[in-house]
């Protein structure tokens, strides 16, 4: 049971661009800062149109518990995330997080190296536990993979975090291999064994992600992303699909499941 969820309120200290509609907010938010786990998210209500009644949904790229502040890596997609680009520092709102479960750092053995994914607006959570696991001393490469150039981000973080191998891949080759992460997941796990991989991107990425990943016989975490209405499990918009039967409320339940599990 997540018992930090709750409301709280947050200041903005920094919303820039980080590339192509890509944009970086840091939020002052001490209890949140505190609490949150990786491949957990927020929903933030965005100010600005009493016509929007729903929060946007976000994971989180770092925290920082002793200056108790947040950061967040988003695309700017519509209505939401362009009014959310446009708050400026000392603005303030709030906030309900953190949300879901996170990734499950346990399931890999102590002592081996693990590989992270990521595609697209699926950097922001893969580079959050890319933090994580340099807090942990784990040993990790990092697959990252966007449309262009312009909308890469996360390189130098990954590296910062002491990845050991960090691959690039764009659609268009303007950066690193031209192609999808896919390609470059899947040479990684030829060349060496991992504990498991974790992913976040497109859901057709992930897909392909956990095929290979369990062509090479390696554990798989995905985090999913659902439209999403109330954010705490009441309206079951976020549903899932079980293998197993059933679904499972991604806000609540997720939005990390195991590969496995999940009907793609
Ligand atoms: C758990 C979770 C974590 C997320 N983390 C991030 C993140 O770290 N960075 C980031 O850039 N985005 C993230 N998203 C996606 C983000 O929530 C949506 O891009 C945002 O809600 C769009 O709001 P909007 O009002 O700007 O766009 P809207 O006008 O509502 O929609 C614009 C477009 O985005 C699509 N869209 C809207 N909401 C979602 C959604 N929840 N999932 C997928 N597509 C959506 C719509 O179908 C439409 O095509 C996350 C989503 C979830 C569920
Ligand atoms: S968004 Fe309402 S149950 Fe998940």
């Amino acid at each position: 049971m997540n018992t930090h969820l709750g409301l709280y309120d947050f200041e903005v200290v920094k919303n820039e661009p980080v590339g192509d509609a890509l944009q970086r907010i840091v939020i002052a938010s001490p209890e949140l800062a505190s609490t949150i786990a990786p491949g957990q998210f927020v929903n933030i209500a965005v100010p600005g149109d009493a016509r929007h009644i729903t929060r946007i949904p976000l994971s989180y790229s770092a925290s920082d518990a002793k200056n108790g502040i947040v950061e967040i890596v988003y695309a700017i997609v519509g209505e939401g995330t362009r009014r959310l680009a446009a708050m400026k520092p000392q603005q303030t709102s709030d906030l309900v997080g953190p949300s879901g479960n996170g990734w499950q750092i346990s399931a890999a053995r102590d002592t081996g190296r693990v590989l992270l994914v990521a595609g697209g607006v699926g950097i922001t959570p893969i580079v959050g536990l890319a933090h994580e696991l340099q807090a942990r001393g784990r040993a990790f490469d990092v697959v990252i993979g966007a449309q262009t150039k312009a909308r890469l981000w996360g390189v130098t973080q990954s590296r910062d975090a002491g990845a050991g191998r960090v691959m690039i891949t764009t659609d268009d080759g303007s950066c690193g291999m031209r192609g999808f992460t896919t390609t470059a997941a899947e040479e990684l796990l030829k060349q060496q064994g991992y504990d498991c991989v974790y992913t976040c991107g497109p859901a057709p990425m992930m897909a392909a992600i956990a095929r290979i990943a369990k062509r090479y016989h390696t554990d798989c975490q995905v985090s999913l992303e659902r439209m999403m209405a109330c954010g705490f499990g009441a309206c079951h918009v976020c549903n899932v699909a079980m293998i197993a039967g059933g679904y499972k409320r991604c806000c609540t339940e997720g939005p990390v499941f195991d590969a496995e599990e999940v009907v793609w």
